[in-house]
């Protein structure tokens, strides 16, 4: 009786908890509520066949308690019973599959309007470049990565000449505009996450990953590393700023291009690297940079 009473207490305390808990998601701020959506179904279907198992064991402990004379019945097989069990079991499968694909397919196939944005891990910072007047991003090789060149810009190609490199800072979005996230790691694997954008998405050395997604709302959103990448990463912190069109457009006019931070390496110059903390006002950057310098 006692054990059955444990589990009936089980189940009402984890459907309380689920919905009373102040632990919930942060306000989203951007167009990803298909994956919040998603997230709700798996916890409908995981919770009701959670509850279901586990108050019908509460009820066989009950009902079937030992009793003085009783025999268990012998019955090894039960087609009718086997067939109701595969067929729910495959139903509720296919039920928390189905969203995510359609989801995931949203995820990667990109608006054609959409701007693009590079988002560079390293150990243990965050980077960002984004396409300058000429609205191409340059290539770039993680061979090419020097002291003057961090995110190791290809010199020789003349789209990158223009690009908009934001080293160690925060990266500034403009409000209800869409971008494409294209992320590359220059060291290990990391993993690009901010919570209220509702994506995040490993960044693998050697390749180029990407989502898009469109802020909704102005604000500073955190970005955390979700992918344990040594002893630093639970300091890899980086922030994505979302501005209002005028607001991003002086902070863009403001930020540096590739040609010219690679400008005072050229006229010899030779311990005057580049000022990370250019980019305006960033408090981020100097703990970053004691990590990362390490
Ligand atoms: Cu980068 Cu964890």
């Amino acid at each position: 009786m006692a054990v059955a009473l444990v589990l009936v207490l089980i189940v009402v305390g984890s459907v309380l908890f689920h919905f009373l808990s102040p632990w919930w998601w942060t306000p989203i701020a951007s167009n990803w509520g298909y994956i919040d959506n998603t997230i709700i179904i798996t916890f409908w279907i995981t919770g009701v066949v959670f509850a279901a198992v586990v108050l019908f064991m509460a009820y066989c402990v009950f009902r079937f308690r030992h009793r003085e004379g009783n025999r268990a019945a012998y019955e090894p097989e039960n087609k009718r019973l086997e067939s109701w069990l595969t067929i729910f079991t495959a139903v509720g499968v296919t039920a928390l599959l189905i969203p995510g694909l359609f989801v995931w397919s949203q995820f990667v196939n990109v608006p054609s309007d959409a701007a693009e944005v590079e988002i560079v891990g390293q150990q243990w910072q965050w980077s960002f470049r984004l396409p300058g007047k000429d609205g191409k991003l340059g290539r770039s090789d993680t061979r090419d990565v020097t002291a003057e060149n961090p995110l190791g810009v290809i010199a020789s190609d003349p789209n990158g000449q223009d690009d908009i490199v934001v080293e160690a800072a925060d990266l500034h979005l403009p409000v209800g505009k869409p971008v494409k996230m294209l992320l590359r790691s220059i060291d290990v694997l990391h993993d690009f996450y901010v919570p209220e954008f509702r994506a995040k998405m490993d960044m693998v050395p050697g390749s180029v990953s990407y989502f898009w997604f469109t802020p909704t709302r102005t604000g500073t959103f955190q970005v955390l590393c979700s992918q344990l990448c040594g002893q630093g990463h639970p300091l890899m912190h980086g922030v994505v700023v979302v501005d209002t069109e005028q607001d991003y457009l002086t902070w863009l006019g403001q930020q540096q291009t590739f040609a010219q931070l690679s400008a005072p390496q050229k006229t010899g110059s030779a311990d005057q690297t580049p000022d990370k903390t250019m980019a305006s006002g960033l408090k981020i950057a100097p703990k970053l940079e004691t990590v990362g310098s390490r």
